[in-house]
């Protein structure tokens, strides 16, 4: 099995690489002068089982990965497997209006064409997987993130809407720790309403675990309610970092003590690596590959 790494997921190749002992292989990528992609595979991958490892955002990435996935298709793989650290569009996953578009499924439909199989991390809703025409599976960061928060002495973990819920008793059971979550109703693209409830992280050094970050708005909003609570610390992590429209500035103007994402969107904050979920999921998946 080969591995290529595209230009938005660098890092989680070549942790993939380490990890599943798989070699990297060979590519050329460049941008024409009006801005098209250009894709070259190196090596002689004909009969090859090919892993091919990118994030599908921002959209330019998408056009990448097609583009890798045509070379990898035409130079005569037998088996191609596409890593999707992050699926972008994941979030329109359902008609909320008419006439609007399930841009999940049109861009999976599209990602499916020379795919025998598909694995993510952490989408955003699991059902999504099904938009894809072949075989499609997701595996989660969040024990990961739990390591990482372990060793930085959380001892409370909060999701910041009921949603999340599941995530934060999933990592507050490997920390060992408590975990509550709280109510969110989402106004607008950038505006949410975190509704207050007592909790009880105070004196704490709170985590707050959610899928992504985005504008930070959910995230900031929570810090500070739990800041007013009396938590001692309160560090934020996700698993898909996307930081946008001032994120950042925002959180820490909201008096966060840490940023965590991991690098599915690589980022100054990509603390942990989506590789290890994925390298687990593909030695359970793909048990060959373990040779
Ligand atoms: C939504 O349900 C997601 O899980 C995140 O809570 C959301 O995407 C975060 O967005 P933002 O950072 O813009 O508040």
């Amino acid at each position: 099995m080969y591995i290529l790494g595209g230009t938005s997921a660098k890092n989680v190749a070549q942790n993939l690489a380490n990890k599943i002992q798989q070699p990297l292989l060979q590519a050329t990528y460049k941008r024409f002068p009006d801005d098209e992609f250009y894709v070259r595979v190196l090596d002689d991958i004909a009969g090859e089982d090919v892993l091919i490892v990118q994030t599908a955002y921002p959209d330019p990435k998408i056009v990448e990965l097609l583009l890798m996935q045509d070379a990898v298709h035409d130079a005569g793989a037998k088996k191609i497997t596409v890593v999707l650290p992050y699926f972008g569009y994941s979030r329109q996953d359902k008609k909320f209006e008419e006439g609007e578009a399930i841009s999940s499924r049109a861009v999976a439909q599209h990602i499916s064409m020379h795919a025998d199989c598909v694995i993510t991390v952490d989408p955003h809703k699991e059902h999504i997987l099904k938009f894809f025409s072949v075989p499609a599976y997701s595996c989660s960061a969040v024990s990961t993130i739990a390591q990482y928060l372990k060793e930085k002495n959380i001892d409370f973990i909060l999701a910041p809407d009921k949603g999340a819920k599941d995530r934060a008793k999933e990592a507050a059971t490997l920390i060992n720790c408590e975990y509550d979550y709280l109510e969110k109703t989402r106004i607008d693209g950038t505006t949410v309403k975190i509704t207050p409830k007592k909790l009880d992280a105070r004196g704490k050094h709170v985590a707050i675990i959610d899928d992504i970050i985005s504008t930070g708005g959910t995230m900031a909003n929570s810090i500070k309610e739990l800041k007013k609570q009396g938590a001692k610390t309160v560090s934020v992590a996700c698993t898909h970092g996307l930081f946008v429209g001032g994120a950042k500035e925002k959180l820490l103007s909201a008096d966060c003590d840490e940023i965590i994402s991991t690098d599915t969107i690589e980022t100054e904050f990509s603390k942990v690596s989506a590789a290890d979920c994925i390298a687990e999921l593909l030695l359970k998946t793909l048990p060959h590959i373990k040779n």
